[in-house]
This record gives structure tokens, sequence and C-alpha cells, in this order.
């Protein structure tokens, strides 16, 4: 029988591209996690730039919408002294009926080296890199409902900066976990790096029917799923993936399952609060708590750069 290799590695387990979490050996991720610690202090210098990726042609292609992923992308390529490009997909030949393998086939005679994707459709970064020649790289930026790697690396790499260890922590995801590629990728990142206890907490209808089978417990009461949780991540409705009504309305969810002060503080005193944003306030986080003292929402969102840098420059043969 032929062994299937994951195609995220080369034949010496070295990553080639990041197309998901699941299936990545713990090693890689501690790189990442590791060579991150290491690029976090480019931020604060005058010069915030180091050569490693000088010379290299990286495409932003979102095909989605994004505030976070698409800009912090272009800022760790910015600051890896990588040539970023842009495409404006609404303005882009997609919009006259271009395919995205015929689009990645002209990006590709412009000599990149790396495609930055996000797309509605699971699976279409694998499809990316299917079709890509050996040197070009793939970096999953969100695919439909299946996977956000590099949110998944910062969300550990910010577990990791506050809390140090995983092994004792009980982390609870909360929300619309049906329709999260972060959940999803958050889930597998946790196991890998052999967190105590995750739950996934939500109403029947936005929890997936696999979710025990990955290890997770789940409660469809709030009470119980944060009741002495270390870390607390928050997930919005992702309306623009629900086909039909899938709750009564928001004001209902935020009733059960929106994070109010007084719910937080039946979490661990130290717990944090986590959220991959865009956040909808009062909707599945009250104003309160997500500026409070223990969100650190935020600071996600800095990490996310010098985790961003780390998975391009730990990308093998690509630095200088
Ligand atoms: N967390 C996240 O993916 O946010 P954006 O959609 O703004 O990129």
């Amino acid at each position: 029988m032929l062994e299937q290799r994951n195609p995220q590695l080369n034949r010496n387990g070295e990553l080639i591209h990041l197309l998901s979490i699941d299936g990545l050996p713990r090693e890689v991720l501690v790189q990442i996690l590791d060579t991150a610690g290491t690029f976090l202090s480019v931020n604060d210098r005058e010069v915030k730039k180091v050569p490693l990726l000088r010379g290299k042609s990286i495409f932003n292609l979102f095909f989605e919408n994004s505030t976070r992923t698409r800009t912090t992308f272009e800022i760790a390529a910015k600051r890896l002294s990588a040539d970023v490009i842009n495409l404006d997909i609404a303005r882009s030949s997609t919009a006259k009926g271009e395919s995205l393998l015929d689009t990645i086939a002209n990006l590709s005679a412009m000599h990149a080296d790396m495609f930055i994707v996000r797309h509605g459709e699971s699976g279409a970064p694998y499809l990316v890199a299917r079709h890509c020649a050996p040197h070009v790289h793939v970096i999953n930026a969100g695919d439909g409902r299946h996977a956000h790697p590099t949110q998944g690396l910062l969300d550990m790499y910010t577990i990791r900066h506050f809390k140090r260890d995983f092994t004792n922590l009980t982390v609870a995801i909360v929300g619309d976990i049906v329709h999260s590629r972060v959940a999803r990728s958050d889930i597998h990142a946790l196991t890998t790096l052999g967190v105590a206890e995750i739950r996934g907490v939500g109403p029947k209808t936005l929890v997936p029917g696999d979710l025990r089978e990955m290890g997770v417990r789940v409660c469809h009461d709030m009470t119980e799923g944060i009741r002495g949780a270390d870390v607390i991540i928050m997930l919005r409705l992702q309306n623009e993936r629900m086909s039909g009504a899938m709750l009564p309305s928001a004001g209902e969810f935020f009733k059960s399952y929106g994070l109010t002060p007084e719910k937080l503080a039946l979490a661990h005193p130290d717990a944090i609060v986590m959220h991959p944003g865009p956040i909808n306030r009062g909707v599945e986080i009250h104003s309160d708590v997500a500026d409070g003292k223990q969100s650190v929402i935020l600071p996600q969102v800095t990490f996310g750069i010098a985790v961003r840098m780390a998975v391009m420059s730990n990308i093998a043969g690509i630095s200088a």
C-alpha cells in the first residue's frame, strides 16, 4: 500500500507548506512558537526588519474578508524583508471568471515564492499547493470552516506566554464551534501540546457531532463549561456560514452563552479571555469583559505578527 505523505512536510519532516495543524508534529509546532519568541523583539526595534526573506515575493491572496490576518501577514513579510504583493481580489480577473488555478499559474509566472491563501471553500489552499511548482510554498490563512493554522499557532503562543505550561490547563472554547475553523485548529494544537482538558461550550445546533471524538468535553450549559477554566476562547456567530436559523436570536444567545463579568467570575481567578476577532460586543462578549483586565484579545493580534514571521521563515529552504 502507498504511504500517505503529509503534503505540508518534505521527506525530511520539514515544513514546506502550512495547511493545517492537524498532523503537524509537536516538534514543528514548538519550533514555530520558539522562533516567534525570538522575533517578538524585532517589533520593538527602531528598524523593524531582519533580512531572512530578502528578495522573495510573497503574494497575499484573500478571497474572503480579513482585517487581522491579511494585515499581520503583510507586516510579518515586510519585517522579514520580503516583497509583498496584495492582490485586490474584488478588482482582479477573478471577477471576470478566471479560475483559482489559472490565477495561481499567472502569479507563479511572475516568480512568486509564497502564496498566503484565504478562501471561503474548505480545501482551496490544498488545491493551490498541489498545483504549485516545488519551490513555491503555500500558507493557509483560513479556508471555509476547515482550518486557520496561523490563528491556532498565535493562540498557542498567547496561552504559553500567559500560562507557561499547557499540561495543567483547562481550556473552554465557547460559541459557534460548528462553523469555526479557529476552533478546529485550536483543538488540534491544544491536543498536540498536551492540554489537560478541552471543553466545547455552546448550544446543540452550534456544537459539531464529532467534537467528543476529538477528545473534547462537550457542555451545553455555560456555567458548567467555564467553571474553573484557565483559558476561555470566545467565538463569534459566523452568520456568513449559517444556512437557515440555528438560533432563536442574538439576544437569546447572549443570555445563555455571552461572556459577562458575572459568568467570567466562575472561571479561575487568573483566567485569560481570548477571541480571534472580529468581536461582536453584546452578542458573544460583554464590553466590560472584552476591554477588561483578563482580556488578552489585543496581545493575540500583536503576537500574530511574530508567529507569522516564524511560520514564513521556518519553511524549509526559504530563508536566505
Ligand atoms: N482572526 C481572524 O482571522 O481575523 P480576520 O478575519 O480579521 O483576519
